[in-house]
């Protein structure tokens, strides 16, 4: 029986040019790094924000157009409220704290997920940096925040249901593109990558619909601990694949 391995035997030039537009990252091994070390599990979400911002400078310097960061689940709900509470404090200080760096850099900011439920404050922060830094292109930073991909697909497909009984549009307007344009990430193009750190090998509900062709990389690697360092050796994997989105590469169809 033949090995599982990568198959791609293009030149390492052809397939360095690659492009990677979109990274998302599941940012596991918070309460790990921070229990091995005896330490309560919210000091591994405060260090997990050192991580973003290390991974918002390296993915600059990379030259990556977008990452998006699973900050909050739609399935955390269920984790204790001093954890729930420290998590939003932390997003809170994060945004308030950061967001005139971020919009000096560049950074456009972004929240994918349930608004309704979030704290209102919160609400109007998310506000406040989304439009403060709309303009800003050198990178997307897409914050997936009490985001759920069954949510997300649920919540569109509720919005297409309002529009047809208004009369609005046919059932043959549906379509893919229309879905994909009543879903939170409708002007975000796909993951090429997605990334989960702690050696867990799930998408826990994450970009459900968007990661239809994304290529995969876990990382043993706890999420405090993920680096530039990281984040290249995830690009250097997504290289090394061969992406054929179900057809076959050219030269071998000819
Ligand atoms: C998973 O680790 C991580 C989270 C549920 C939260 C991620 C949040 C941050 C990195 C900080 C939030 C900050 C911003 C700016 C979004 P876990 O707690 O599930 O770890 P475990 O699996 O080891 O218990």
């Amino acid at each position: 029986m033949t090995a599982l391995t990568n198959q791609d035997r293009s030149p390492a030039t052809e397939r360095a040019a690659e492009p990677v537009r979109h990274v998302a990252i599941i940012m596991d091994g918070n309460g790990r790094w921070a229990t091995s070390r005896g330490l309560p599990r919210t000091e591994g979400h405060r260090r997990g924000v050192e991580a973003v911002r290390d991974t918002i400078q390296a993915a600059i310097d990379l030259n990556i157009r977008t990452v998006t960061l699973f900050g909050f689940s739609s399935e955390n709900w269920t984790r204790p409220a001093d954890e729930i509470d420290m998590l939003f404090g932390l997003f809170r200080g994060y945004v308030r704290r950061d967001i005139e760096k971020l919009h000096e850099a560049g950074v456009r900011v972004k929240v994918i997920g349930r608004r309704a439920g979030l704290p209102d404050d919160i609400r109007d922060l998310i506000d406040e940096v989304e439009t403060k830094t709309a303009a800003n292109r050198v990178l997307q930073v897409v914050f997936a925040f009490n985001y759920g991909g069954r949510d997300e697909i649920a919540r569109a497909a509720a919005a297409l249901a309002v529009k047809a009984v208004a009369g609005e549009i046919a059932a043959s307007d549906i379509d893919e593109g229309f879905i994909a344009d009543h879903l939170d990430t409708a002007a975000l193009p796909d993951p090429d990558l997605i990334i989960r750190t702690s050696g867990e090998m799930r998408l826990s509900n994450f970009l459900l619909w968007q990661c239809a062709y994304a290529e995969f990389v876990f990382l043993p690697v706890l999420w405090p601990d993920f680096g530039r360092a990281d984040l290249e050796t995830a690009i250097d994997l997504f290289r090394s694949r061969s992406r054929r989105y179900g057809g076959v590469k050219a030269r071998e169809s000819a």
